[in-house]
């Protein structure tokens, strides 16, 4: 099953045996190989779920909502008007890009190593429109940004960058977020008893505990302005949690 879905029991217990630090199991060759095997749709982002409407229904739901909620903490982030530019890292075929990022920013820059993928948002709509901008066929741990960004969105795609890279990616996030600006993280959460992150060879990711996040947060110079679990999935999917974060520079 796709990392970015369920892991029955079996998973989660055979997932903590291992000594190694889960994410020196990381291979990026391998990450790109599977995903540039998958169908390029929407549905393929899902895994196994997305030939469930209502999975991405929620999904992008429960972020607007969670945006609005993130926006009213910071006095001038919350009036209604959009943000001017954002970024959609990990965008894979453009999802959030066209469910829920182009109706929040004026113009979304997209971030995906896979050439395939790249090439749909290349040829969208929304590109033609001028919605969606820059578009960089590269992994987030060789994605150095040269703008200034007002909401950096990052979903279901850092299980594909180490420890060390995720901290990196942070850092050059910091560095290119506008006055004010956003960095959001939404991520599936790790239900390892012993609060391990777990590896999945099927597609060469780790799904993080969320002390773990909080520590590369950290590790990075941000703090946590807001964090939230997304609500409605139904419970007879057994999906894993999936938290976000909003974050900013530390002060
Ligand atoms: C589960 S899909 C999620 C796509 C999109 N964020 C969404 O929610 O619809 C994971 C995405 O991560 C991408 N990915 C794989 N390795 C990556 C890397 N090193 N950096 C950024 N994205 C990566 C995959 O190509 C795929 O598009």
């Amino acid at each position: 099953m796709s990392s970015s879905t369920i892991k029955s029991e079996t998973e989660k217990a055979s997932s903590s045996q291992d000594p190694a630090p889960a994410d020196s199991n990381i291979n990026h060759a391998a990450s790109i190989e599977y995903w540039s095997s998958k169908p390029s749709t929407h549905s393929t982002m899902l895994g196994e779920l997305g030939e469930y409407p209502w999975y991405t229904r929620i999904d992008l739901q429960g972020s607007k909502n969670f945006l609005t909620k993130v926006r009213r903490l910071v006095p001038s982030l919350s009036g209604k008007e959009k943000f001017k530019l954002g970024a959609d890292c990990g965008a894979g075929v453009g999802r959030v890009t066209e469910g829920f990022l182009s109706h929040v920013c004026e113009v979304v820059d997209a971030v995906e190593p896979v050439e395939k993928f790249t090439q749909v948002l290349k040829d969208s709509k929304l590109k033609q429109e001028g919605i969606i901008g820059d578009i960089y066929t590269v992994g987030l741990e060789g994605w150095h940004p040269e703008k200034k960004y007002d909401l950096i969105w990052t979903q279901w795609c850092v299980g594909h960058l180490t420890d060390a890279q995720v901290v990196d990616y942070i850092v050059r996030c910091r560095s290119s977020l506008a006055e004010n600006g956003l960095l959001v993280f939404k991520e599936n959460l790790s239900t390892d008893p012993q609060n391990k992150d777990m590896y999945d060879d099927e597609d060469s990711s780790v799904t993080r505990a969320d002390a773990k996040f909080k520590q590369l947060f950290a590790a990075a110079g941000m703090q946590i302005l807001k964090s939230e679990i997304q609500t409605g999935f139904p419970k007879s999917f057994d999906l894993l949690p999936v938290k976000s974060y909003a974050l900013r520079p530390k002060v």
